[in-house]
């Protein structure tokens, strides 16, 4: 199951090539903008983590409580010897919930582009389910097109949780969930959680934490750079900014610089002058009506949503429509 130390090693090499192409290119493009994929090396996914947990970030908190008031439903909607495909094989939290709720669960099956963390998920799993089949496939979920698994034929149940939905345009949206629909066949669903419209104010806090944690997320891709691509940001003199844009309903996160400097990446130079900005991240929020509609351009409707009281996030059971 582990990858031997050399295709590790290729693996990086190759990671490190794809993040210098996307950055060079993402520095010349107007407005500069570098791929949020990239925020995720080791200490950017711990970071994620801290803020999953900070009291600004509602996302986490409020979509595991729909999930464990759902969970049920969901079991009883997907009917029982599924399989269970999960898009970012993410919090185990709430994968737990599902496999635990799902009867008679054919297997579980983790997409992830991280051969680490999907080796430890799958670990884990295999251990605390002894009778659980685990086959996890090692991919970019963004481009699969089909499982490398054979799962005979039970009915798939995708899960897309975490708002990570949101971090893609809506054309990327419907691409995803387009080729989501063919993994999964006539017969599957998607369980899909999205953060909804609310008041801006909760949503730039969101993104605005008082402990600079999310600031610290932001501007570590400026540290990766630095530490792999043998660049030379200074990261007091770049600010996180981070704002809700209402006629795009989205929060736009830039490195904003704080004055006019010339930086050099992988060899090659770049000016910014003071304002200036690199776009790192995208996180869309939905209402029912684009729920609705980003579900139709992608071939499924809406069996079911789930909320909370306050209504700050959805919990969204789709089906494939025939
Ligand atoms: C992973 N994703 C759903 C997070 C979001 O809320 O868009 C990423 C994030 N970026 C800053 N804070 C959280």
């Amino acid at each position: 199951m582990n990858g031997s130390p050399l295709v590790l090693r290729r693996a990086e090499q190759g990671d490190r090539e794809e993040f210098k192409d996307a950055v060079l290119a993402g520095l010349v493009h107007r407005p500069r903008a570098i791929p949020a994929k990239f925020l995720y090396d080791e200490r950017g996914s711990a970071l994620f983590d801290a803020i999953c947990e900070l009291p600004e970030y509602y996302l986490t908190r409020v979509e595991t409580d729909i999930l464990r008031g759902c969970v049920g439903d969901i079991a009883a909607m997907a009917g029982p010897g599924c399989a269970l495909v999960e898009y970012g094989s993410g919090s185990s939290v709430k994968s737990r919930l599902l496999i635990e709720a799902m009867r008679g669960l054919r297997a579980y099956v983790p997409i992830d582009i991280s051969r680490q963390h999907l080796d430890a998920t799958a670990d884990r799993l295999r251990r605390d389910y002894p009778g659980l089949r685990v086959e996890p496939v090692c991919a970019d979920y963004m481009t699969l097109g089909h499982l490398p698994v054979d799962l005979g034929d039970v009915r798939r149940i995708g899960f897309f949780p975490g708002s990570t939905i949101g971090n893609l345009t809506p054309v990327e949206a419907t691409a995803f969930l387009r080729r989501a629909r063919n993994v999964l066949g006539a017969s599957g669903a998607m369980v899909l959680g999205a953060d909804l419209r609310k008041d801006p104010r909760r949503l730039h806090d969101a993104y605005n934490d008082s402990a600079g944690v999310t600031a610290q997320f932001t501007l570590n891709l400026l540290r990766r750079m630095n530490r792999e691509l043998e660049a030379n940001f200074d990261l007091a003199a770049f600010a996180h900014e981070a704002f809700y844009n209402p006629v795009e309903g989205r929060i736009e996160i830039y490195c904003r610089s704080l004055r006019p400097q010339t930086v050099t990446v992988a060899g090659r130079s770049f000016a910014f002058d003071e304002g200036e900005r690199i776009h790192t991240e995208y996180s869309y929020k939905y209402d029912d009506a684009g729920i609705a509609m980003l579900a139709r351009s992608a071939g499924f409707s809406i069996a079911r949503t789930w909320t909370d009281p306050a209504r700050l996030f959805a919990v969204v059971y789709l089906v494939v429509t025939p």
